[in-house]
């Protein structure tokens, strides 16, 4: 805790405005989407302050601060998610875990479901699932709304990956509605009252929480009796006993919930970016064309090894760029443990801090033109000079435990596409976009497909 001798208790705050009593700026930073940090950064510099859901709040951007931020971990901030988030979500899972020691040991055990050779047993499924859905797209009614479509299969995608791939449509097509309706009603206020929102979204979890049982049990099984994992759940299970932990099913159902929730909103947000730049830069698709090529992988349905997708350079640096100009998650929140500083202004103890992802990325000098579509630029760029300038999967100790997995959908989906498809935005334009839950188009991006077939 800090003491009123500390150093950054004589710092100013930042500039900035608190807006009204209790509700300060909510409403604006719901209803502005992406203009509401960048109107208040180009007013008052990296840093300002602001009220937002409940919280005196400090926005950061720039790869400096940010770094900060998020190296202070356990040290300067603490985690911070609104009680909703930990209602419906559970708090035995990785983010919502507040103790530095408790959060390493259970990060390790998840992210050995992400591991290269993991990685190695899904790739295979994966490829087929997205060719599969881009035919259906291609053969469905034109034009297709592709968030929508992209949430869908981003969806079935993260089950498969859970619980196996050979799922029971039923239980897909039950499940599925219960997570959207839970997911839906998470962002509402925080009354547990008959009707509400609220005690909507806790109905369903209890109903997904039937379901991960079932799932659980026998993975558990299977893995006391030896038997090899191959799917998300049955590593993390295995990887557990092997470091002499039991988790209780409490804690499973609740990394399940978490990696279901921030494993397909996200990538389907990637997803229909990676679609909309790519319909926009007809050169960027021919690029990727010569890159299959190249290494003999335009045959469409033609199995790749990791390896080869390591190989596909410019594919890397098309994912690499959508993530860069649209990353799906905007910045994080984080609670001042004690009173510090952050660009020569001081931070409140108690007071919430948020870290920019999407400012950071278009402020940084690091980037020539940064509001350009260029996956060419990666060719050039040094990635340990852009650690903290790039930063779509967040960093320190808490960075994304779905990164590798997130970007191989990704590179997946752009191999598929362009083997598989041509597309076209039905109206031609760059649609609005909305930021919350994640970055998305606002009409849905209605496209045509048409099969390479
Ligand atoms: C954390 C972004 C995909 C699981 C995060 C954070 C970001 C992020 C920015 C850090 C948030 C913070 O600092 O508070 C993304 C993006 C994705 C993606 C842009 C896709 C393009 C995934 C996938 C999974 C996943 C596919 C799992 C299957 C997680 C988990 C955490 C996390 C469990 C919490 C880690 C911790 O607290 O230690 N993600 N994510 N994410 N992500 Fe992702």
């Amino acid at each position: 805790y800090s003491t009123p001798s500390d150093p950054a208790c004589a710092l100013p705050l930042p500039e900035g405005t608190t807006g009204l009593p209790i509700i300060g700026e909510t409403l604006s930073f719901v209803l502005e989407g992406a203009d509401f940090s960048r109107k208040r950064h180009a007013l008052y510099g990296d840093v300002f302050k602001t009220h937002i859901l409940g919280h005196p709040t400090i926005r950061v951007r720039g790869a400096e601060n940010v770094r900060k931020v998020l190296r202070g971990e356990n040290d300067i901030v603490g985690t911070m998610w609104p009680d909703n988030f930990r209602m419906v979500l559970g708090t035995e899972n990785l983010a919502m875990c507040s103790s530095g020691p408790v959060h390493r040991q259970r990060k390790k055990i998840v992210m050995r479901a992400f591991r290269h050779d993991a990685l190695e047993i899904y790739a295979d499924s994966m490829q087929a699932m997205i060719a599969d859905t881009l035919r259906t797209w291609c053969r469905g009614p034109q034009p297709l709304a592709v968030y929508p479509a992209a949430r869908e299969m981003m969806f079935r995608l993260a089950i498969a990956v859970l619980v196996g791939f050979h799922q029971d449509e039923d239980e897909i097509s039950r499940v599925g509605p219960l997570f959207k309706t839970a997911v839906k009603n998470i962002f509402s206020l925080p009354l547990n009252v008959p009707g509400s929102a609220l005690r909507k979204a806790l109905q369903c979890r209890r109903e997904i929480d039937e379901w991960l049982k079932r799932h659980i049990h026998e993975k558990q099984a299977q893995i006391w009796r030896g038997e090899v994992p191959d799917d998300v759940l049955s590593f993390i299970i295995s990887s557990a006993k092997d470091s002499g932990e039991k988790l209780s099913d409490q804690e499973l159902q609740d990394t399940a919930m978490e990696l279901l929730f921030a494993g397909h909103e996200t990538t389907s947000s990637a997803a229909t970016s990676l679609i909309m730049h790519l319909a926009l830069q007809p050169q960027v698709v021919q690029k990727v064309h010569e890159d299959l090529e190249k290494h003999g992988l335009l045959q469409p349905d033609q199995p790749l090894s990791l390896e080869q997708v390591g190989r596909l350079t410019y594919v890397g640096q098309v994912v690499k760029e959508v993530l860069r100009l649209s990353p799906p998650v905007g910045g994080g929140f984080r609670r001042a443990l004690k009173t510090f500083e952050i660009g020569g202004f001081q931070v409140p103890e108690g007071w919430a801090v948020m870290y920019s992802i999407r400012d950071t990325h278009s402020a940084s000098q690091v980037f020539s033109s940064p509001e350009q579509f260029d996956p060419d630029r990666w060719g050039s760029v040094d990635s340990t000079a852009t650690r903290y300038d790039f930063l779509p999967f967040g960093g320190g100790p808490r960075a994304c435990a779905g990164k590798e997995f997130a970007k191989l959908q990704l590179k997946l989906l752009c191999v598929e596409l362009v083997r598989t498809c041509r597309w076209e935005l039905a109206d031609g334009k760059v649609p609005e976009t909305k930021t919350v839950p994640v970055l998305h188009p606002a009409n849905g991006l209605p496209v045509n497909f048409l099969s390479l077939d």
